[in-house]
């Protein structure tokens, strides 16, 4: 259709399901993780996060990040990633091979010691020798601020507060930056007051997005950033993910819900929308529940019923 002039004519999208998705369901078997990543390896999507080298204790899902990774069929065209919350993390990364990693970092005080046992400036001061290690490899970092939308213990987290964060990791060297509405916060105007300010403040920096669709509000975000140029998403196959132990979270928006509503704006993923519907049926067949995904349950929207 083509209706926007004004939107970027493709997105780069990065699919963490196997991270995000994984690490929020009851555990699965190493062997279907690996037929999870290379099902959606084939789906031309660009980028896909494929464990996270974290504490077995913290996430029991992702301790067998190694083993997954070792197994997984890796296609030329994709570029893997790992996410990261320490030092020890990243070296575990780049030890597996990987060269690039995702570091968070709570943008809230409160949410960082509860995710990774220390404060936003403790996580920021090693993320600069994160950082040198990773670029002494030859990896790249992208620093993924969390709780950028707001902070479930602490509330609304001033704009402020995202921009010292993500100030901080860039000027220690972080290669590119990503925010993450943790809990679902972000709304279209706050998308685009905290983007706005994120281009005044460091304009020449790669940003990608991170939502989930905790409120509803995933793909009208979407849509804002798209209007304002950002052209870098994260997404999940299937809406994968959520917290068992926190009523009412979920998992990130769709993938293919994505895919379907940006690419009938002549906005270019390349991802073929029927092999992710196809690898979203997978995936809840692996987790063995129903997932949130409405593109999934309906189909493309030029699907039609044999009469
Ligand atoms: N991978 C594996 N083990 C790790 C590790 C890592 N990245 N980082 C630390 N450990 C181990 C240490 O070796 C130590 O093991 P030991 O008790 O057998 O000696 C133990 O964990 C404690 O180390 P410490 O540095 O004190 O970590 P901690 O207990 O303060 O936990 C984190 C900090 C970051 C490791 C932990 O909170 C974590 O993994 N959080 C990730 C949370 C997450 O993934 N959230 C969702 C994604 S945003
Ligand atoms: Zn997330």
């Amino acid at each position: 259709m083509g209706i926007s002039p004004d939107l970027p004519e493709r997105v780069s999208l990065r699919e963490v399901g196997p991270r995000d998705g994984l690490q929020n369901e009851a555990p699965v078997p190493t062997a279907a993780k690996v037929e999870l990543i290379d099902a959606l390896s084939g789906t031309g999507v660009g980028r896909i996060e494929a464990v996270s080298f974290v504490s077995p204790r913290a996430i029991p899902q992702m301790a067998d990040a190694e083993q997954v990774w070792a197994a997984v069929r890796r296609d030329d065209r994709v570029r893997y990633s790992a996410l990261v919350p320490n030092l020890r993390g990243a070296q575990r990364a780049l030890a597996a091979g990987f060269t690039e990693l995702e570091v968070v970092v709570s943008a809230s005080d409160t949410h960082n010691r509860a995710n990774v046992n220390r404060s936003t400036g403790q996580s920021l001061d090693e993320i600069a020798e994160l950082v040198e290690q990773a670029h002494a490899s030859g990896a790249r970092v992208t620093a993924v601020v969390a709780t950028a939308w707001g902070c479930p213990y602490e509330g609304d987290v001033p704009v402020e507060r995202v921009l010292w964060a993500a100030g901080r990791a860039l000027a220690d060297g972080a290669d590119a930056l990503s925010y993450g509405d943790t809990t679902g916060m972000a709304t279209p105007s706050r998308v685009q007051a905290l983007v706005g300010a994120t281009r005044s403040a460091y304009p020449d920096v790669a940003l990608n997005l991170h939502f989930h669709n905790t409120r509803g509000t995933g793909l009208a975000n979407v849509l804002a950033a798209l209007q304002l140029g950002v052209a870098d998403f994260d997404a999940s196959v299937g809406g994968l993910g959520g917290c068992p132990y926190a009523p009412g979270a979920s998992g990130n928006i769709a993938t293919e819900e994505l895919v379907h509503m940006v690419e009938d704006m002549g906005v270019a993923t390349g991802v073929d929308l029927e092999a992710m519907i196809e690898a979203a049926a997978r995936a809840e067949r692996l987790v063995g529940r129903t997932l949130p995904s409405q593109v999934l349950r309906a189909g493309p929207r030029t699907r039609t019923i044999l009469p």
